[in-house]
């Protein structure tokens, strides 16, 4: 059994933050499907937290419920009192676990010296995970990639430093950096890291069917998977891994179950984001829920002239009502 700190992740699934994504509605329908240990909120800037004027925004995006525990919630930043500070903060909202990202590429992050930067300057890392580990009393984790590139890949080291200061788990996506989401994912590297420590290690990268999750853990002997973005086309996934994990079948959505849960998430989107906000992230969820459906591309050509929220639901609806139609026939 997967214990992160006094937490524990059962079954040792995880749903792997994704900025833009695993959003508190895509959560809660993960979470209500079922066979996810534990949720991942999208990365929240320490900056943006601890600045008086940005804070209301953020803390908004940071809303959860309980019915999404455990709940991990990461912050990423360059400055050490300013992650120390937005540690505090995190641990006043009431998540189980708070995590810290030492693994994002993007040019944006890296240039500020946050995310996987902090894998080239692993004197400020470690500077960083002390502090942050001196404010909270609730479990941290770090997650990290392999390194910065192939010639600095500082991933034993990091796992390391954050074994010896008080860090209860760590996550490793295995790509470097520069790799970004390019070739496939060294699982292998999972296995050395694993080897190394003795905290838990929970593996990442490329996790596409349950298949592959139980093959991750039998090759790496992780105590545990990270799925991103395979959830975002089926997040079934985690109740499928589960099941094969319990030597149970594990079970294909019907097209009745993608109804209602796509109708599910996107009136959970529908009643909270602002209307041009809301369409950009249902059309974006129906490019992924419907991937491989039959008929799925007619619908996502059609989605993008459509004005306005209620009209798009309405067609995903008759997208459905067809397809039940066609079933049946
Ligand atoms: C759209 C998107 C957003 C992501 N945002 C974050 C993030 O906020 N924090 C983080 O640690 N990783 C982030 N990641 C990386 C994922 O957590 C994960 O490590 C990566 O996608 C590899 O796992 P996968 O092959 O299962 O997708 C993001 C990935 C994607 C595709």
């Amino acid at each position: 059994m997967l214990k992160i700190g006094a937490i524990t992740v059962d079954p040792p699934l995880v749903l792997a933050p994704m900025a833009g994504v695993t959003d508190r509605d895509f959560r809660l329908i993960v979470r209500r499907i079922g066979g996810v240990g534990l949720v991942s909120m999208e990365f929240i800037s320490s900056r943006a937290l601890t600045d008086k004027r940005a804070r209301a925004k953020t803390l908004e995006l940071m809303h959860f419920v309980d019915e999404e525990r455990p709940l991990a919630i990461q912050i990423y930043g360059a400055d050490v009192d300013t992650m120390a500070e937005a540690a505090r903060m995190v641990e006043e909202l009431g998540p189980d676990i708070c995590d810290i990202n030492m693994g994002c590429p993007a040019n944006k992050v890296l240039k500020g010296c946050a995310g996987a930067a902090l894998m080239g300057d692993l004197d400020l890392a470690e500077r960083m995970i002390a502090a942050v580990r001196r404010v909270l009393t609730i479990p941290l984790t770090v997650k990290f990639r392999l390194g910065l590139n192939d010639s600095a890949r500082t991933y034993l080291e990091l796992g390391r430093i954050c074994e010896a200061n008080g860090v209860d788990a760590v996550a490793m996506h295995a790509r470097t950096a520069k790799q970004m989401f390019r070739g496939a994912a060294e699982w292998p590297e999972i296995a050395r890291l694993k080897e190394t420590l003795a905290i838990p290690v929970l593996g990442n990268g490329d996790i596409k069917s349950a298949d592959d999750a139980l093959r991750m853990m039998h090759e790496t002997g992780c105590d545990g998977v990270l799925v991103g973005r395979a959830a975002t086309k089926n997040p079934w996934i985690f109740s499928q891994i589960a099941a094969r994990m319990a030597d149970r079948a594990e079970a294909e959505p019907s097209m009745t179950d993608r109804r209602d849960l796509i109708l599910t998430h996107f009136r959970l989107i529908a009643g909270r984001e602002p209307s041009k906000h809301a369409l950009h992230k249902l059309r974006k969820f129906t490019g992924w829920y419907t991937h491989g459906l039959p008929h799925g591309a007619t619908l996502r050509r059609q989605i993008n002239d459509l004005p306005d929220v209620e009209t798009f639901l309405a067609a995903v609806e008759k997208f459905f009502e067809d397809a039940l139609a066609r079933d049946a026939a």
